[in-house]
Parts: structure tokens; sequence; C-alpha cells
């Protein structure tokens, strides 16, 4: 499989903030049976691996923009791009000495993206994609699972946790798949989430409130491995707006939007 340059850029970047989460999850797993547990050293991590990403995106196109989960917005002076990253996705997951987290890295060209790598070196599973080019994990080409209903299917999901999002809705949502599938997993890392759609190991996925670091590169990889994502309404993305998503097959996807926004019942 040939990559593009841009493409192997942004693969190194990962591979390299990789190296410093991996380095740190090892510290954070010796760390777990203190009380305070590792949460600064957590915060710590996940500031250095956004360090070694940028430092490396922009050292080979400094004229890019940047938009980090931790640093937020700068402007490049190249006004048609822009990297989106979330340097530690499923931080819940690292803190906790869980390895379902990853580096995630998205190039946005004239608002739209066209690249996208996720990796978890955890496991070294690397997702990457290109804008028409298809959706590979490491090198193997990548199609969304092929089930055709509901109650075949294991779909992803995101809970909204402590002090954020609609609990209520979302309990509503559950409710109402729950009671169509085949199983319901809670992963806890949503670019992970989005780039087991692509591999097809979730059937579908649906979560609310997320940020556009979570979900850039993910959405790219699921439609080049032949899937389909709308917000929670069944309508286009919008990562910058309504931040939710529902991804699946052609038909799983379609079949979700209708379930999860099912009248709440009348008792
Ligand atoms: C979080 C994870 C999680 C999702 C949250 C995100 P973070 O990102 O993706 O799965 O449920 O909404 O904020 O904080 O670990 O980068
Ligand atoms: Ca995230
Ligand atoms: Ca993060």
């Amino acid at each position: 499989m040939a990559r593009s340059a841009l493409l192997n850029v942004m693969v190194q970047a990962a591979f390299k903030a990789g190296k410093s989460l991996s380095r740190d999850f090892g510290e954070v797993q010796n760390l777990q049976v203190s009380v305070k547990g590792p949460s600064d050293f957590v915060s710590q991590a996940d500031l250095r691996a956004e360090k070694i990403v940028r430092d490396e995106l922009m050292k080979s196109r400094p004229t890019y923009g940047f938009l980090g989960e931790e640093g937020g917005e700068e402007k490049g002076t190249d006004g048609a791009h822009r990297w989106i990253v979330d340097p530690l996705d499923g931080t819940t997951n690292f803190l906790h000495g869980i390895p379902q987290f990853a580096v995630s890295i998205a190039l946005e060209r004239n608002g739209e993206i066209v690249a996208g790598v996720i990796f978890n070196p955890a496991t070294d599973e690397l997702f990457t994609a290109e804008k028409g080019g298809g959706a590979f994990l490491n090198d193997r080409r990548l199609r969304v699972g092929a089930r055709r209903v509901l109650s075949d299917c294991v779909i992803g999901c995101g809970v909204p946790h402590l002090g954020r999002g609609n609990h209520g809705k979302f309990l509503v949502e559950l409710r109402h798949v729950m009671g169509e599938v085949a199983g319901i997993r809670r992963m806890g890392a949503a670019a992970l989430d989005l780039a087991w759609v692509a591999a097809g190991r979730l059937d579908g996925f649906w979560e609310a409130d997320l940020s556009p670091w979570d979900m850039a590169a993910g959405i790219l990889l699921i439609r080049e491995a032949g899937g389909f994502v709308s917000d929670m309404a069944g309508s286009k993305t919008d990562m910058f707006g309504t931040g939710s998503v529902i991804a699946g097959n052609e038909l799983i996807q379609k079949a979700l939007v209708e379930v999860a926004n099912r009248p709440v019942p009348s008792r």
C-alpha cells in the first residue's frame, strides 16, 4: 500500500507521540495503587504527546494551521490547510491502565478532511485513510461490516459522564437501541470507536457531544471503508456544530438513526 508524503508525515508524528504515550502508560500502570492516582502525571503525558505531534507536523508543513485539544487553535499562513489533533483520545482509559487509547490526527483542506491517522500504541494498530484512497489497518484494506439487520449487530456508543452531556436523552436512546441489537459496547475512546466501525469490529456507533478532534480522522476512515456517517438527526455531520455521530454501513446507519430517535416511551 502506497502512502502519500503527507500521510507519512502524519504516521511518523503519531508513532513518535505513541512512543511517548507507551512509556507514560507503563508508569501509569505502576501508579494505579496510589490513592490519588496518576491524574497529574496523565495530564503531563497528554501535553507531551500534543507537543510531539505539533512539532513533527509543523516541522514538515510550517505554514499549516493547527487545532489541538490541549493547545487550541493556531492559525497558519496557509489558509487552506489545518491539522486537527487529539494527542490522547481515551484519557480515562489511559488513566486507569486500560489499553484502549489513541493518537488521532486529521488533515483538513478547504474545510474538508482529506487524510486521517489513528494509532493505538498499546496494540500497535495503525488506522489510516486518505480521501479517495481507501482505509487501512496497518497494511490491510478495511471495509465496514456487512450485517444487514440490527438484531445481528454489535453497536458501540459513548456514555455521557459526570457533569457532561444529556444523560436523560442518552438513556432513552440506549433503551431503544438495546432492545434491537445483539450487543452494545462502550469502549471509551471515540476515535478508536470510529476506526473500529471502519474495521467492521463494531457494526455501528453513536455518540453525542463530541469535539472535532474526536471525530475528524474517524469519520474519513469510515467513509473510505464504505460506511455512512451522519449526525444524530440523520443530517450531514457537523464536527464544529452538533458534534454528534451515528455510523455504520448504509442499512445499519439508517436503522440506528430511526431507532435512536424514537420518541420517549409514555411509561
Ligand atoms: C473522550 C473519549 C470518550 C468520549 C468523550 C471524549 P478524551 O475523549 O473519546 O470516548 O466518550 O466524549 O471526550 O477526553 O479521552 O480525549
Ligand atoms: Ca478525545
Ligand atoms: Ca484527548
